[in-house]
């Protein structure tokens, strides 16, 4: 890739600059600048560079790229000295971490090599510092931030990121001013405070007695207190501007504080925390680069100069053939009701305590969404929520668009809901959400007199609040029970009686938790009224475990000769058990057992045995009954004797992804005969399939859907993109390899 390589400084971000390189045979030549002998004995013993000497223009002579890896303070005397042996084709570019002072360096000594400068930043080390510490993937998988100047040529900014991204690095452009604030915010600040609190604490009272009670919480936080203090001090004076402006933000909110705990605000105590908490939860996904997910970057690997962010891709599912499956299990909670327990909670008078709550990344979006709107929600933790409900007026506007993520139903409910307040919203979601149709909601909503516009029927979508909202009665073109909520949510806020009309019954968690939080539903065969202007009573309820996610392993189950598996509390809901239906006209041996009421909705153990099944054509009244089901029952249909057919099933085209496509194109590779329709598919079931290589399109059940699928398969199964299982359930590979299954998760 490069001639010659010279690397100005060799402690750890320069060492490990020099090693990165030499491993990886990315120069013919690595030679360093280096002030002291025994640097450069070092460096030339671990091999991480060829040559060295402390003359800087005679190391960069010929040099195609030279790292300057030094103090801010000295970029400008190092950068001088260097400049009598600079090439005039060179790229210089630094590892510094405050940019404006390097830029104005380069700036003051190299006027005109500025359009060969690239600022830039590895957000990356380790506490240990010099060369002896330096390793070659340190700047795997870390962030480097570039920070190019007006000046800098595309094509250097070009070659230096393909170096970064060569030794292993994710690279991020942004300006000077916008690195030096964000670090300031949220590394300088870090530091400056636990250098600050250790200090305060012992400069107290007689000893440094007080830090033998210190325990792991103290430990944990003052953790950076042991970085490098003239490293540290340079840094803080270095980026003062913005460190004082981090520090003055931080002060205002210590003193707010401080003040709500001397007046014993719970309300206000318990919202900070519960914000943070899910800051940082959104914050710790974030870095492992998903939504919300729920796996844990690993924080041990700590950083030196700032912040380490371990990037965790997506994980994939090899999923090896074969298997059985026994025993018994209880499922997480169902998301559709997680969802309603909510916005529900959330719009009630009173506090309601939530049991078995889906700990997943849509349910979670819901509860960030509301809090964003001023709702202090405690949880969830091993699936108990707490909603501080603030009434049916009490929402705050928002100060950002409120983002769904993968979430369908949290983004349609909320347009209903949102249609009746006093204040304006933006809904967004991810990249799979942001193509979901959102006017089967907006249209009816606009009747009400709502004021909402979609990008062209998608996402992002912007209400606009203080609409005096008139009751409609509302048939509705397709069994959609996001469609008739949304429609209900809104009619909360109107003037009268809004009623919807369902082609086909979808599910009523809607009415029946409305019921439960005490407002009054009329149901009147498939119509369903709401009168506006009522108000709810906070409850106690339980979550049952979701059948949607039931349904996998009632599916595994079936297609697993000698399997016997009994998943314990499920909604047996009337409006959600159409997948056990459909598995009974195929002939699967399913057994409903302890059938009982839990908070107003019915739940059961159900018992699946292994048999074989065969093909049917589907009843198109089962369809809205089993519409999150169909990925996997066209599994089963797939080792089913002869042939399934399904029509009236359109609307699985617009879920999370096409699921029709999607399922067919899968199955198909691996060999079996499948046709789609417009509306459904025909799919010929054979004893076993081959397994391949599938991708999950940004949908959950996709990803599961082919997990059960290797059950019958004569070679395994790869499946991409399975970081958004998470968004239904969370720990599903785990609980899949507990009853049988045999789940390969790869980073
Ligand atoms: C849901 C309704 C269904 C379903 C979705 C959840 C709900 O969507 O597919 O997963 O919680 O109301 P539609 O209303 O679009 O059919």
């Amino acid at each position: 890739m490069f001639h010659k390589v010279a690397v100005i400084g060799l402690g750890l971000i320069g060492g490990s600059f020099a090693a990165a390189i030499k491993q990886r045979g990315l120069a013919q030549q690595v030679v360093a600048g280096v002030r002291s002998k025994r640097t450069l004995q070092q460096g030339l013993a671990l091999g991480h560079i060829d040559a060295g000497s402390d003359d800087l223009a005679e190391v960069v002579k010929d040099a195609d790229v030279v790292f300057v890896s030094v103090p801010v303070s000295a970029m400008e005397a190092v950068f001088r000295a260097m400049k009598p042996g600079l090439s005039s084709t060179v790229i210089i570019t630094d590892g510094g971490s405050v940019k404006g002072n390097v830029i104005q360096a380069a700036i003051n000594a190299l006027p005109e090599f500025l359009p060969q400068v690239v600022p830039g930043h590895p957000i990356a080390g380790k506490e240990k510092s010099g060369v002896e510490a330096a390793d070659g993937n340190l700047y795997e998988k870390h962030r480097v931030i570039l920070t190019p100047m007006e000046q800098t040529l595309p094509q250097a900014t070009q070659k230096i990121t393909a170096l970064w991204q060569a030794l292993g690095a994710e690279v991020l452009c942004m300006s000077a001013d916008e690195h030096d604030k964000v670090l300031a915010e949220t590394s300088h600040l870090p530091h400056l405070i636990a250098f600050s609190l250790v200090d305060t604490l012992a400069r107290q009272g007689d000893s440094m007695e007080i830090f033998r009670y210190a325990a792991g919480g103290f430990r944990d936080f003052t953790r950076i207190a042991s970085s490098d203090p003239t490293m540290w001090h340079d840094i803080f004076l270095e980026n003062k501007a913005a460190v004082l402006a981090a520090t003055d933000l931080f002060t205002e909110g210590l003193a707010q504080f401080r003040q709500f705990v001397a007046q014993a605000d719970s309300a206000e105590l318990l919202g900070i925390m519960t914000r943070a908490n899910s800051a940082r939860r959104h914050f710790l996904a974030m870095s492992a680069n998903t939504a919300y997910s729920t796996v844990q970057p690993n924080l041990d690997e700590t950083a030196m100069s700032a912040d380490s962010q371990t990037s965790q891709a997506n994980p994939t599912f090899v999923v090896n053939p074969g298997g059985t499956v026994k025993g018994e299990v209880r499922l997480p909670g169902d998301k559709s009701i997680s969802h309603r327990s909510i916005m529900l909670g959330a719009l009630a008078e009173g506090t309601t305590k939530v049991e078995g709550f889906l700990e997943g990344e849509d349910a979670l979006a819901t509860i960030q969404a509301f809090r964003d709107m001023g709702v202090v929600i405690e949880g969830p933790q091993a699936g108990k929520v707490t909603v501080h409900g603030v009434g049916l007026h009490g929402l705050k506007a928002p100060n950002r668009s409120l983002y769904m993520g993968n979430s369908g139903t949290t983004m349609r409910l909320l347009m209903g809901l949102l249609s009746g307040q006093q204040f304006d919203t933006q809904l967004t979601g991810d990249e799979s959400l942001t193509k979901r149709p959102m006017e089967r909601v907006a249209k009816p909503l606009r009747e009400m007199n709502a004021v909402i516009n979609t990008s062209d029927g998608t996402p992002p979508v912007d209400i606009h609040g203080a609409q005096a909202l008139k009751p409609i009665s509302y048939q509705m073109p397709m069994a959609s029970a996001q469609v008739k909520s949304a429609i209900m949510l809104a009619g909360l806020y109107a003037d009268g009686v809004t009623e919807v009309i369902e082609p086909a019954p979808s599910r009523d968690h809607t009415e029946r938790m409305l019921a439960g939080f005490g407002y009054p539903v009329e149901r009147d065969g498939n119509r369903v009224r709401v009168t506006g202007g009522g108000r709810l009573t906070a409850c106690e309820l339980e979550v049952p475990a979701d059948i949607s996610s039931a349904a996998f392993f009632m599916v595994a189950a079936c297609i697993a000769p000698g399997s016997d598996l009994t998943l314990r509390h499920v909604g047996i809901n009337p409006t959600r058990t159409g997948i056990i239906d459909i598995l009974k006209l195929m002939g699967a041996d399913i057994t409903i057992e302890n059938e009982r009421d839990s908070g107003g909705e019915p739940v059961a153990d159900i018992r699946v045995r292994y048999a074989q099944l065969k093909g049917i054509r589907i009843p198109e009244e089962l369809v809205p009954l089993a519409i999150d089901e169909f990925p996997v029952l066209f599994v089963a249909a797939a080792t089913a004797e002869g042939e399934t057919v399904l029509t009236g099933a359109e609307e699985l085209r617009v879920k999370e992804s096409d699921r029709i496509q999607v399922m067919a194109d899968g199955l198909a590779s691996f060999g079996v005969d499948v046709e789609t329709f417009a509306d459904g598919l025909r799919i010929v079931g054979q004893e076993s399939y081959g397994g391949g290589e599938v991708e999950s399109h940004h949908d959950h059940r996709i990803a599961m859907s082919f997990t059960v699928a290797a059950l019958r398969a004569t070679a395994p199964i790869t499946i991409h993109g399975c970081g958004t299982v998470a968004t239904s359930f969370p720990g599903f590979a785990e609980l899949a390899n507990h009853v049988g299954l045999n789940v390969e998760v790869q980073a």
